[in-house]
């Protein structure tokens, strides 16, 4: 008997040792990658592992992993490869960590020759080609051991339209969504909120990010029509970029219901917009001021806006952003190329992060820089400045923002300093990439209030953000550097919310999110 099962393990040994060599043969041979038959049930076999290893690192139970590897075992029997591999899964059952391996170098040879399936519609959505990591993997990319999709673990989102309610506000997402998709990692969305006076600036913010952008639009009453008719005249009229990445929400108190709200299918039927009446928003009434919001008074429930622009993004990263700062061009790939290098130790922290933006103005006839080089040069001429110098400088001041303004540009997108929201940056109000991690906007200030971005400033402090500044990417309000204006009003309006703030808010904060030695709302 022993004698008998001594037999069949050397026999098995042998028998293995024979597969592996006869796999080596064919990798060097390369029949590995010109086999294309047997590199279809391959490449479905690593995604399925990649999901299995994911499981795993979600600490699934354990029952359930091994049901897995057993089907993709079963699958893979079929070829020699596929037996290496399942006696590699059936070994790691304890071991997860070397199924991950395999699965990583498949993903990778996956990622190198069939590159031509996502890259397909990838020129539509990537402005800098050459250093593109989906369109042409660079040599970095196929030695790195892991893929952008690797690193970003994240989960596709769907562009559905849908209805419905948050708090006294009625939403109605993806009303007119992007007709390109993006899985999660593929891109970085711009995440933003206006009414319809402010979409003059969607084309040419459209022109600088060149990728994902979603919008949430007030639209109380009348000024619901003008919302329509502004983002058909977009849509219609203006750059192929809107209709490709440009999805709309449109949300409303539910006391300022519209007369009639079509459907979303129905919108996009609609007739085209008859190009010659120009945009909505450059109309007397408007130019008047005769909008329904301003002659019913309403306040301007930013943060409303801005949480629903953000939790539709189908993107895992994101910039929250205000529709009138324009960001470098090329930064959602370069940004997405810096995570894949890792290139700085601060990326890798556990801390948690995001990623900010330094904010300038240029003056009224200047073009707004599109790198650092000219950024640099007209900080020196004067014809830019950091952003609201004249306004708020406290709010917007970066950590290291001198050095930041002196230290040329480099090829690279890195990491340039690691800032806290503490000290003299203790109001500090970035823009950053993050992700929908990250705490949202408190839903009861309005944009007349101001402080509207506080709260969040808060408990990103007390959470024990680390701010990592970017070396070349930036912010430039749109042309027109803004002065301080008496607004009674206004006034009136930011003392009641400093009230609210310190009184109500405050101690909310203070109980959900804790407390933190320097931190102040
Ligand atoms: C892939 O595997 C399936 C069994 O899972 C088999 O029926 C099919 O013929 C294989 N396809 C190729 C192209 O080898
Ligand atoms: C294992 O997979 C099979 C086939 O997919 C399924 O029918 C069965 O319920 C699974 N068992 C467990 C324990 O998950
Ligand atoms: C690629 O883009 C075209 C036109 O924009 C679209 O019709 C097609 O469905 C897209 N294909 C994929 C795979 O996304
Ligand atoms: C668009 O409007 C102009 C003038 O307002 C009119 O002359 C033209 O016929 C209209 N075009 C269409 C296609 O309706
Ligand atoms: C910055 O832009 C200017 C004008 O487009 C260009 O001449 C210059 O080469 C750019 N600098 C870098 C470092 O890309």
């Amino acid at each position: 008997m022993i004698v008998r099962r001594n037999w069949a393990l050397r026999l098995s040994v042998v028998f293995n040792i024979c597969v592996l060599l006869y796999i080596c043969v064919h990798f060097r041979s390369g029949t590995w990658i010109e086999d294309t038959s047997n590199w279809e049930n391959y490449s479905e076999a690593s995604n399925d592992l990649q999901t299995n290893s994911n499981n795993n690192n979600n600490n699934n139970n354990d029952n359930n992993n091994n049901n897995q590897s057993s089907q993709i075992t079963s699958r893979l029997l079929n070829s020699i490869e596929g037996r290496l591999l399942g006696k590699l899964i059936s070994k790691g059952k304890n071991k997860p960590t070397e199924s991950i391996e395999a699965s990583k170098t498949i993903e990778n040879k996956e990622q190198t020759s069939h590159k031509s399936e996502t890259g397909q519609n990838s020129s539509l959505f990537l402005s800098g080609q050459e250093s593109s990591p989906l369109v042409q993997p660079s040599a970095a990319a196929v030695s790195s051991p892991l893929s952008l999709k690797d690193i970003i673990k994240c989960n596709d989102k769907s562009l559905e339209a849908r209805i419905a309610q948050r708090g006294d506000y009625w939403v109605l997402y993806n009303y007119v969504p992007m007709s390109i998709y993006v899985k999660c990692w593929e891109s970085v969305t711009y995440t933003t909120h206006a009414d319809f006076t402010f979409l003059d600036n969607l084309e040419p913010l459209l022109q600088r990010w060149q990728a994902p952008v979603s919008i949430a639009l007030h639209a109380p009453g009348t000024d619901f029509q003008l919302t329509l008719d502004s983002i058909r005249y977009l849509r219609n009229c203006g750059s192929p970029l809107v209709s490709q990445f440009t999805t709309f929400h449109i949300y409303f108190n539910s006391k300022h219901v519209p007369k009639a709200v079509p459907t979303s299918e129905k919108v996009l039927a609609f007739e085209p917009y008859n190009c010659s009446f120009g945009p909505p928003w450059s109309h007397q009434n408007v130019i008047n001021n005769k909008m329904y919001k301003n002659e019913k008074k309403l306040l301007y429930p930013v943060n409303v806006g801005r949480n629903i622009a953000r939790e539709s993004a189908i993107t895992h990263y994101i910039l929250a952003s205000d529709i009138e700062l324009y960001p470098n061009p090329g930064l959602p790939d370069n940004f997405l190329e810096m995570i894949r290098k890792n290139n700085h130790p601060a990326l890798s922290k556990s801390n948690p992060k995001v990623f900010v933006l330094p904010i300038f103005e240029v003056d009224k006839k200047s073009l707004p820089p599109t790198n650092k080089t000219i950024l640099i040069k007209m900080l020196k001429a004067g014809t830019a400045i950091p952003f609201h110098k004249r306004l708020c400088s406290i709010c917007h001041n970066i950590p290291k923002g001198k050095e930041w303004q002196e230290a040329p540009e480099t090829p690279d997108l890195s990491v340039f300093h690691v800032g806290k929201r503490t000290g003299n940056f203790a109001h500090w109000e970035p823009i950053f990439i993050g992700t929908n991690n990250e705490p949202m906007y408190e839903e009861r200030l309005s944009w007349e209030g101001k402080s509207d971005k506080m709260p969040q400033g808060y408990a990103l402090c007390v959470l024990n953000y680390d701010f990592l500044i970017l070396n070349n990417g930036f912010l430039v309000h749109r042309p027109g550097i803004k002065f301080y204006k008496k607004d009674p009003r206004r006034d009136m309006l930011t003392d009641k919310t400093n009230t609210f703030i310190k009184k109500i808010l405050l101690p909310e904060l203070k109980v959900i999110y804790g407390t933190r030695k320097g931190c102040v709302v």
